[in-house]
């Protein structure tokens, strides 16, 4: 045999003499044994992509195939962890994410020597098959991890070992002499298979106010936040990870700086889950494959992430994969089909780009996973960050036919400091209909009327807005002024919402429904009372004004007895306003 190499293209490599290799193999080559997958095959000469960096490989070095496909390892021990895009553990240095895992090294992706505590819920004689449960461990004092059969095993428990084990010890054995372990792989390109996939009809709730109340995404769903540089996508998507409602993250940096993973993890092990008071950081996993790390990997950091998430999902978990930025995963795939000397599509990216997109997107799901009768979901959120914030290039564009969700983020309103900078004109959620049982029951039977309301408001804002620019605010009527100055309180009192504030940085769905219903009911007085003759600039003068956009600040012990004060002084003021 003598497969070797040809070419090395950057983070490509072709090699020959591998008609008997097959798409997704896992290969190493050269002397230090650089990790590479196969990704196309042309009679016997095989196109690698290479995860590490290829600088010194050349034609003649030798190509070693392991027969294996390209996987990860899925077992306890996961969560708190940091890899890279095939799924190395990332040592972190204090100085940041300097140190990366010399090349060729042989890394296990799991610990080997941890133990865990196995309790089994299955006995000698029973039946088990693909996605059933074996029983399970305490991977932290967050998650429950259940030990589930492999997709594609199947028969009768012979012995069932109880107790510490490490991931390498058998916790069952089959009749027929298959040992099951605590860990099992799967080819990262392929969605794992579920039972059933299951309508979406309930929200994830994130906390953030114009999201869940204008714009909510389906537990389930897939959403995408577009938004040039510096309008808000990591710190949304840092927000979503530490506040949503979700059980576990999968947080996939994707060619972004160093810096800012460094971030995310430092706030991620400072925060702790309210119910236990532990780090979030036992319920998270990030994949990080910053900007100076080799692009393959990064081509790969996707799917090694979201397949990660799915196997949370198969737990019974509600999993959300963010990832940050998928623009800078289609730049990787961009690169190696350049290099590989692919005809390229629009803008130079391949022309499988949207359809690899959505092949992404498609993978999340309200499902019923497979082998139990549970129901578990997978949540994705990609930011897209185009070039000069245009959304007609080919990146945004593909992913706008995927998304169920999209929170467009508007430049002018960073930079007015409104953040979110989520445009409330141009966002949608397509599901936002099909939750809207979900919301009247879980929420309050007035809640859809108090969106549609809200919505009103800001439409009217919008074409006052315009009205005022060819006219002049001065001209416009005090009934006009009051809808623009109604417009304005939506705006800053409640789609407004700060990530830094310690209050306001997320609010819960309940609470959302006060604070609307308290605006609510300010803005109908005040349009009431300007109707009957009141003037604007008395009720805009008035304290109460601050005091209604401040109530999102407010700490939520006392907040039911301020917002009735409030409520009651202002049915005060209103009532003076018309006596004057
Ligand atoms: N919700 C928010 N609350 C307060 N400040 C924010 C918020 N979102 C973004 N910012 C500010 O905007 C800056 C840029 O946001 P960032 O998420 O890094 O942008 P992007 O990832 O789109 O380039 C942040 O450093 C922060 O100062
Ligand atoms: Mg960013």
């Amino acid at each position: 045999m003598s497969q070797k190499i040809i070419r090395v293209a950057g983070p490509a490599a072709q090699a020959c003499d591998m008609g008997a290799s097959f798409m997704g193999e896992v290969v190493k080559l050269g002397a230090m044994g650089l990790i590479g997958e196969v990704i196309r095959i042309e009679e016997d000469i095989a196109t690698i992509q290479v995860y590490e960096d290829t600088t010194g490989l050349m034609p003649g070095d030798p190509v070693e195939r392991s027969g294996e496909e390209f996987s990860v390892e899925l077992g306890p021990g996961l969560l708190g962890g940091i890899y890279d895009g095939v799924q190395r553990p990332l040592g972190l240095l204090a100085s940041g994410w300097g140190n990366f895992i010399s090349r060729g090294a042989q890394v296990p992706r799991l610990d080997r020597s941890a133990k865990w505590d196995f309790h089994p819920i299955v006995a000698p004689g029973q039946m088990v098959t693909g996605g059933g449960e074996l029983g399970h461990v305490l991977e932290t004092a967050l998650i429950i991890h259940k030990i589930m059969v492999p997709h594609g095993v199947s028969g009768e428990v012979a012995k069932v070992f109880p107790g510490k084990r490490t991931i390498t010890e058998p916790v069952v054995e089959l009749r027929d002499g298959t040992r099951l372990f605590m860990r099992q792989k799967w080819n990262i390109r392929k969605p794992r298979p579920v039972h059933k996939r299951l309508p979406s009809t309930r929200p994830l709730v994130t906390g953030q106010r114009v999201i869940d109340s204008l714009f909510p995404i389906a537990l389930g769903g897939a959403g995408i936040i577009p938004g040039g540089f510096g309008s808000g996508k990591t710190v949304l998507e840092q927000t979503i990870a530490k506040h949503s409602e979700a059980r576990i993250i999968v947080y996939i940096g994707c060619g972004e700086r160093g810096n800012e993973m460094a971030d995310t993890l430092e706030q991620l092990r400072e925060l702790t889950d309210p119910g236990t008071g532990r780090p979030l950081m036992e319920r998270t996993i990030l994949i990080a494959n910053t900007s100076n790390m080799p692009v393959a990997a990064r081509e790969a950091s996707i799917y090694t992430g979201v397949t990660i998430a799915e196997y949370y999902r198969d737990m019974g978990y509600d999993v959300v994969a963010l990832a940050d930025s998928t623009s800078r995963w289609a730049e990787a795939l961009r690169e190696i089909s350049s290099r590989m000397e692919e005809i390229p599509g629009e803008e130079g990216y391949p022309p499988y780009l949207a359809g690899r997109l959505g092949a992404f997107y498609e993978r999340a799901g309200k499902v019923t996973v497979a082998g139990r009768q549970e129901t578990g979901s997978l949540t994705i959120i990609g930011a897209v960050s185009p070039p000069g914030g245009d959304f007609s290039e080919p990146v945004t564009q593909a992913s706008l036919r995927m998304a169920s969700t999209f929170w467009g983020l508007d430049s002018q309103l960073a930079y007015q400091r409104h953040f979110p900078a989520i445009n409330w004109r141009t966002s949608f959620s397509l599901t936002h209909r099909a939750m809207s049982r979900w919301f009247t029951e879980n929420v309050g039977d007035k809640w859809p009327t108090m969106i549609a309301k809200t919505q009103a408001i800001l439409q009217r804002e919008e074409e006052l807005e315009e009205i005022a620019q060819i006219v002049g605010a001065d001209s416009m009527e005090e009934k006009e002024r009051a809808a623009l100055e109604a417009g304005r309180i939506i705006r800053e009192g409640y789609l407004r919402q700060s990530a830094v504030h310690p209050v306001d940085v997320c609010c819960p769905l309940p609470r959302q429904m006060k604070t609307l219903e308290t605006i609510l009911g300010f803005i109908s007085a005040m349009t009431a009372a300007v109707g009957r003759g009141a003037l604007l600039e008395d009720i805009i003068t008035s304290p109460l004004v601050e005091r209604l956009l401040r109530l999102k600040e407010a700490p939520p012990e006392g907040l039911e007895p301020l917002m009735e004060s409030l409520r009651e002084e202002y049915r005060t003021f209103f009532d003076s306003l018309e006596e004057k």
